[in-house]
């Protein structure tokens, strides 16, 4: 038996940062997913390969232990952690294609996570449902990365365009009937996400005056963005995208390189443009409802850019024979 297990990465539109701190964010899920493959291996070991980084191990199960010699090899903790969730050790052959950017803010570990956890699971004859693969995926990030939002693989797990609510008490699925265009620009530094995460909350402690006041802001900004999301008002998203962007900038996490896709963007065409994640390298996000190739051309001239669409699908198995 085979199971192909998918899922999707993400963009946060609106909230990160404040996030952290209780506030609500608005995310999507985007039409880049992780596949897994998993197949049975006679000779009793878990290799994985994940192709497309070019990454090739074997975890032994039992010392909790990755074997790899390759330098990306972070990510297969994740699928580690994943398999001590739904699988008993016995011999595995784990493919992965990520076809996600990784390490950018569009969450890779998160898709990789989602899947693998699906993948396993329905191999070993375990059937989740969704709430449950999205709980186990949290938690393998939380092991992981010490400390992750449920945002990544929440959305994952259910794709779509969600809006998660203040102290992450709900996820709602925003339900709208047009595409939200969107061109991610992205830097081959990344951004440290724990390290950018303290640091701003460092920030929040030296500054409480000045720095409580921005994430309350953000948190606004989130909610106009909800009801001018659910409107469909392109002007305003562009305008609340760009403030976004401003808040981001005083919590500390652009750089030069994000701050030069953010003005590229807005000048190659009218669109909202702000950091998305974590900052301090990594990604950008630019809504562009009416001229997404000038964007994508713009910013492909001085970064990696692409053109994403929202995924309405989650997480997606399939059993083969
Ligand atoms: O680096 P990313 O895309 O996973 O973004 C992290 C978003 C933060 O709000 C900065 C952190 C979090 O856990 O929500």
């Amino acid at each position: 038996m085979q199971v192909i297990a998918s899922a999707p990465g993400k963009a946060i539109l609106f909230g990160e940062h404040a996030v952290v701190y209780g506030k609500p964010a608005i995310a999507m899920a985007i039409d880049r997913r992780a596949y897994v493959k998993v197949s049975k291996n006679p000779d009793k070991k878990i290799h994985v390969n994940i192709r497309d980084l070019n990454i090739r191990g074997y975890i032994d199960f039992q010392n909790n232990a990755i074997i790899s010699d390759s330098p990306q090899k972070g990510i297969l903790k994740y699928i580690l952690n994943s398999l001590k969730k739904v699988h008993d050790g016995s011999g595995l052959n784990i493919c992965i294609d990520v076809n996600i950017p990784i390490g950018g803010g569009l969450g890779s570990s998160a898709a990789v996570t989602v899947a693998t956890i699906a993948a396993v699971s329905k191999y070993n004859n375990i059937n989740l449902k969704e709430i449950e693969i999205a709980k186990y995926a949290h938690e393998v990030e939380l092991e992981v990365q010490k400390s992750a939002s449920p945002l990544d693989t929440t959305i994952s797990t259910y794709g779509g365009l969600i809006y998660l609510e203040k102290d992450a008490k709900d996820i709602i699925q925003l339900e709208i009937d047009y595409n939200i265009p969107v061109v991610i620009g992205y830097t081959e530094t990344r951004g440290d996400t724990g390290k950018l995460v303290a640091e701003v909350r460092k920030k929040k402690e030296l500054y409480p005056k000045i720095i409580d006041p921005v994430i309350d802001s953000i948190e606004s900004v989130v909610e106009e963005a909800r009801n001018s999301i659910l409107k469909n008002d392109k002007e305003r998203i562009i305008e609340l995208m760009n403030i976004n962007h401003g808040l981001l900038d005083a919590l500390g996490v652009n750089t030069k390189e994000l701050s030069d896709m953010v003005y590229t963007a807005r000048t190659a065409a009218n669109c909202g443009s702000k950091i998305t994640g974590a900052g301090g390298g990594g990604s950008i996000i630019a809504y562009c409802p009416y001229e997404t190739e000038e964007v994508l051309s713009a910013i492909e001239e001085i970064e990696n850019a692409i053109n994403i669409n929202i995924s309405k699908e989650g997480v997606k198995i399939t059993v083969s024979n």
